[in-house]
């Protein structure tokens, strides 16, 4: 094959190689060890001298002119393909970002904002006072005078007082009833509350933690009675344990701010440790309840003869341990991760009456 032929076949199969791998297959095909133009210009040896000058230069000119064909041809395609990569692979990084969020709603936050649905439905709204409550507050108002002996049960935590100031010492609430005479001194009556938050307690075992949760609630009108309480509090019980029957039963009790008083326990079964609520022979309490006292009527600046109402406080905790199965009420409060992924709620599911509460 003459040169004129060798150069234009690998010209244009420089030219019509499409990757950098067909590309290799011509370079060795043309100039590899086994190459054509290789063969060629190994003949080189065999030739006289004049003769090998001439045909010499002719082919070392071809080998050169392919090779840098070849070359450029290769930069070529990878430009090419590092374009393909760019085009691909483009990021457009003006774009907001997607949050993935890891947090979860902690299940005591979870079932306030369920029980919070639930009162709003039956027209109870949401009371707040301080979690750094006077004695008067916590105590006296409530009908529980300094010498009264349930004083020595709320295992009370107490502020320090200045050195020289000889009033009674601010308290950690020890309950959220408090609230009770904050929310009727500032708005009267009639009045609808629930009042959730921490409360504070020197105690500590596998059912108590020295702070905990608990929910207030108060309904003040012209003729409530118990009978308005029983309804009210089966209402919440079948809303917030999410089935059909719910059984409650009323224990006589004694509380200084309500009379009468009862303590709450609701039925339940324990399969294998599967809690199922309103079946069952075991019962577990949990709230205290009653008709609000008249001494705390007057205290909060109430009539307690045109007035009067029911009152609960309920262990948020307990009905949270209830409904999602949690055996032990120290972990709600340890901050360990894996706890929180394992019970936690996703944080944009808002708990709603008509969606269902927990999905
Ligand atoms: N304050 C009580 C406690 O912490 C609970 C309680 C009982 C609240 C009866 C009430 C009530 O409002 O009427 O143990």
């Amino acid at each position: 094959m003459d040169l004129t032929t060798l150069r234009a076949k690998y010209i244009e199969a420089v030219a019509a190689a499409a990757t950098e791998a067909a590309l290799e297959d011509v370079r060795l095909a043309a100039l590899g060890k086994k190459g054509e133009i290789s063969a060629l210009m190994a003949t080189l040896g065999k030739m006289d001298p004049d003769q090998r000058k001439a045909a010499g230069a002719a082919m070392n000119l071809l080998r050169d002119e392919i090779d840098a064909a070849l070359r450029a041809k290769k930069a070529g395609l990878a430009d090419a393909a590092l374009n393909e990569r760019l085009r691909s692979e483009w990021l457009d990084v003006t774009l907001p970002g997607r949050p993935r969020p890891h947090g979860t709603i902690h299940p005591v936050s979870q079932v306030m904002e369920e029980l919070t649905a639930i009162f709003a439905d039956m027209g109870f709204a949401v009371a707040e006072g301080p979690q750094v409550e006077s004695d008067w507050y916590n105590f006296d108002a409530l009908n529980i005078p300094p010498e009264h002996p349930a004083r020595q049960e709320h295992d009370t935590f107490f502020m320090h007082r200045a050195p020289g100031d000889n009033r009674p010492p601010h308290v950690l609430r020890t309950h959220t009833s408090p609230v009770q005479i904050r929310a009727m001194t500032e708005n009267g009556a009639p009045i609808r509350v629930i009042a959730p938050g921490r409360v504070y307690r020197m105690d500590m075992d596998q059912t108590h933690t020295p702070m905990f949760h608990q929910v207030e609630g108060l309904a003040i009108d012209r003729d409530i009675s118990m009978a308005n309480l029983k309804w009210t509090l089966e209402e919440f019980c079948r809303a917030f344990f999410e089935v059909d029957r719910v059984e409650l039963r009323f224990r006589a009790s004694h509380f200084p701010f309500t009379e009468p008083s009862a303590e709450v326990d609701i039925r339940y079964s324990n399969v294998g440790g599967q809690l199922r609520i309103g079946e069952g022979d075991k019962w577990m309490e949990i709230l205290g309840s009653g008709m609000v006292h008249p001494k705390v009527l007057a205290a909060a600046g109430v009539d307690p003869d045109k007035w009067q109402g029911f009152a609960f406080g309920m262990g948020i905790d307990r009905i949270a341990m209830l409904k999602y199965g949690i055996p032990d009420l120290r972990a709600f409060f340890e901050s360990d991760l894996r706890w929180l992924r394992h019970y936690g709620f996703a944080a944009l599911d808002m708990p709603d009456l008509a969606g269902g509460l927990s999905r």
